[in-house]
């Protein structure tokens, strides 16, 4: 690669940094750039995964040890808000137990981030359902005694 054209990519790359950071905030610029919890999860003892109206799929895969998440972890193959999201609600189901896990909501990811521009809130929305239906299965499978 010339010189001339790294350059004009390095700048790029720095004008994009400059504006996530500014729109959204150190907290979700963090999660952007390296998600805690982006990855799969082999046997995981519940597993969510949603399509969202925008066409964006997310998977959480949780594992309990003694009635609390002891791992959570997400996929996506959304927009970067959806990667903000789905790595702060595994982030936040861990050391939860299932009635703790029932009040994070978009709302609740949303203010732990400070926010998302109005356009961007349904990812929030995305990562929160995708919980809950990690945990409605979690609950299912241990009322069936599977
Ligand atoms: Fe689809 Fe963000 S646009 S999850």
């Amino acid at each position: 690669m010339s010189d001339q054209l790294d350059d004009f990519l390095k700048e790029l790359q720095g004008q994009i940094y400059e504006e996530t950071l500014r729109d959204y905030g150190q907290k979700a610029f963090d999660r952007w750039i390296d998600p805690p919890c982006m990855h799969t999860m082999e046997n995981p003892d519940a597993h969510g995964r949603i399509t969202g109206s925008c066409g964006d799929t997310m998977d959480i895969f949780l594992k309990f040890k003694e009635g609390t998440v002891s791992e959570a972890s997400f996929i996506t193959d959304g927009c970067g808000p959806s990667m903000i999201c789905g790595s702060l609600a595994a982030e936040l189901a861990i050391g939860k137990d299932p009635e703790e896990l029932k009040k994070i909501t978009a709302e609740t990811i949303l203010e732990v981030i400070g926010g998302l521009p109005e356009e961007d809130q349904h990812c929030a929305s995305l990562a929160a359902n995708t919980l809950q239906m990690a945990l409605f299965r979690y609950l299912d499978q241990e009322a069936s005694g599977r």
